[in-house]
C-alpha cells in the first residue's frame, strides 16, 4: 500500500452518514460484503458536498474517501465523467487485485444522479409532463 493511500485509509475524510443528504445513491454489493452508501447535497446540479459510509477493504475506504474528495464542487454531469481509473491514478496507483475498490464510488454516484432526476420529475401524484 502506498504512502497516499495509507493517508487516505487512516483519515477517512468524509466517510460518515450525512443526514440532511439531498440524495443518496449505492455502489458495490452488499451480498458479496463490498458496499458504499454516497451521500450527496446538491444545489443546482453542483455537488456542495460528499460523504459516504464504506463496507469492504482498506482499498475501499481510501478510494471512496478520495472519491468524495473528487467530486465535491463538481456539477453532477462532470463528476460522473471521474472514472475508476482516475481515482486510481489520483491515489497514485492501485495493486491490479484492488481496481474493483475504486469502481464503487463512480458506480455509486451514477446511481445518486438517478435517483437524483427521478425526485425531480416525479411527483407523489405521478411523472410531470
Ligand atoms: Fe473488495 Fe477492496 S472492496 S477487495
Amino acid at each position: 500500500m502506498n504512502d497516499i493511500i495509507k493517508e487516505y485509509f487512516q483519515k477517512q475524510n468524509n466517510l460518515e452518514i450525512m443526514p440532511d443528504a439531498t440524495v443518496l445513491g449505492r455502489g458495490g454489493d452488499p451480498g458479496c460484503g463490498d458496499y458504499i452508501e454516497l451521500y450527496l447535497k446538491i444545489e443546482n446540479d453542483v455537488i456542495l458536498k460528499a460523504t459516504a459510509m464504506v463496507a469492504g477493504c482498506p482499498y475501499a475506504i481510501a478510494t471512496t474517501s478520495a472519491f468524495t474528495e473528487m467530486i465535491t464542487g463538481k456539477s453532477l454531469d462532470d463528476g460522473m465523467m471521474i472514472s475508476g481509473d482516475q481515482v486510481a491514478k489520483y491515489l497514485e496507483g492501485l495493486p491490479e487485485e484492488k481496481i474493483h475498490c475504486s469502481l464503487m464510488g463512480p458506480e455509486a454516484l451514477r446511481n445518486a444522479a438517478h435517483n437524483y432526476i427521478m425526485a425531480r420529475i416525479c411527483t407523489p401524484m405521478g411523472v410531470q409532463v
